[in-house]
Order: structure tokens, then sequence, then C-alpha cells
């Protein structure tokens, strides 16, 4: 296998809560890729929103809060992850907490927080040989990406993966609020009118209720090396 000879784009989307990220990051790793969580960034903008009190329905407002906004992404060689920095500070657990979570899919319905998001995902991508993960990225930010997977799993077993998360970090959760948040999301973030979730039309579907993680990455890992012999 020479992996390390073509660079291509990975795009996954699917659901809340169904792995995306934790898949992704274990794709990059082994690829030597770069991985980037573009939820991440959506959460970002939500706790800056939440922080400075930003009126989501006020377009002044919000045009001028994502001036003051900066997103960047750095590697933490203890924890061996991709840590989330929002004006130069690192906000990857407050950008975890259920608070975020509650309101990240109304900002993420606006228009001007998509395009300035894009804007940078697109730039963050366009050296190839990376894998990123959100909702639209097969569909909006690289439609034009060597490999779509769209992965999704039952809601409740999403819900329990979810809780136990958020536990191994220190937060517990009520399963039902948890079902109730990815719930809520899917049904947002597929409905809203600007680059709603949903399969590209050459996407893979990968279903991983029933995989167990290594499974789902060795599954997609399967696709990356038939289409870079393809390409
Ligand atoms: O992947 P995640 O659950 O951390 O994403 C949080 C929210 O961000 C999700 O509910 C919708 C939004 N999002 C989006 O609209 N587009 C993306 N590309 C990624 C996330």
């Amino acid at each position: 296998m020479t992996l390390d000879m073509k660079k291509i784009v990975i795009a996954i989307d699917g659901n809340s809560g169904c792995g995306k990220s934790s898949t992704a990051k274990a794709l990059a790793r082994q690829l030597r890729y770069i991985y980037i969580d573009t939820g991440a960034m959506y959460r970002a903008v939500t706790l800056f929103f939440i922080k400075h009190k930003i009126d989501l329905k006020n377009d002044l407002d919000v045009a001028e809060a994502l001036k003051q906004i900066d997103i960047s992404f750095e590697y933490n060689i203890v924890t061996g992850k991709n840590e989330t920095f929002l004006n130069g500070k690192n906000v990857e657990r407050d950008i975890r907490q259920m608070e975020v979570s509650n309101l990240v899919s109304p900002v993420s319905e606006i228009s001007q927080v998509r395009k300035k998001l894009v804007d940078q995902q697109r730039r963050l991508g366009e050296g190839k040989g990376v894998v990123m993960d959100g909702r639209d990225i097969g569909t909006v930010v690289f439609p034009n990406a060597e490999l779509k997977i769209f992965m999704t799993a039952d809601l409740e077993i999403r819900a329990k993966r979810r809780q136990l998360e958020l536990a191994e970090k220190g937060t517990k959760v009520a399963l039902n609020d948890v079902i109730d948040n990815l719930k809520n999301r899917d049904i947002i973030d597929s409905s809203r009118a600007d680059s709603p979730l949903r399969k590209a039309d050459d996407a893979h579907v990968v279903d991983t209720s029933h995989l167990t993680f290594d499974e789902q990455v060795d599954k997609i890992l399967e696709l990356i090396n038939i289409k870079i012999e393809e390409v």
C-alpha cells in the first residue's frame, strides 16, 4: 500500500453523535493526514456568542461578532489530539459542554456564520491529505472530494456512546437529555435552508450501529485504499 503517494480529500458527514470525529481522527492518524473537526468550529463560534450574549436574530451584531472570532487548531503532543483554539485560548473542553451543544444548531443555521467557516475550511483543505468531518463537507465544502462517507447509527446507540464520552470527560448527563439534544440537532441540521445535512449522491453510507470502533475504521480504510488505487 502506498498511501503516502496520493493525497486525497476525505469528507465524512452524518448525524450528530455517530462517531464521525473519533473515526476521522483515527483515519487521519493512520494516513498521516490533517484532521479537521468542522463541528468544533461551529461550537467555538457558539461559545463566543454565548459569552458575549450575541442576539442570533440581529444580523449586524452577528457580523460584528464574527469579525472578532479567530479559530485555529493546535496539535497537543501529550493527548495526541488536535485541539480547538478561540482567539488564542484553548476551548477544547468548553465547546463540548451541553450549553454549547444546545445552541450550536441554531447558530449553524446562520448563513454569515457558515460562509466564514466554509471559507476557512476550504483553505485548510486546499493542500489535500485531509480528513474533514461535519454535515456539509461532501455536499458544499468539498463537492469534489475524492472520497465521501455518510455515517449514521441508531439514535439510542448514538446517545449512549455520547453519554459515555461525556462521562469520561467528567460530565454526567441523563440519557434522555442526550437523546433530546441529538434528536433536535438532527432535525434542525437536516431541515435548515443553508447547506442542510444530507447524503451526497456519491457518498458511501456507513451505518455504525452494530460495528465496533475498529470495524468502522477498517471499513472506511478499505474504501480509502480502493480510492487511492483509482486516482
Ligand atoms: O459534529 P458536532 O456534533 O460537533 O457538530 C456540532 C454542530 O455544528 C452540529 O449540530 C451542526 C453544526 N455543524 C454544521 O452545521 N456543519 C458542519 N460542517 C459541522 C457541524
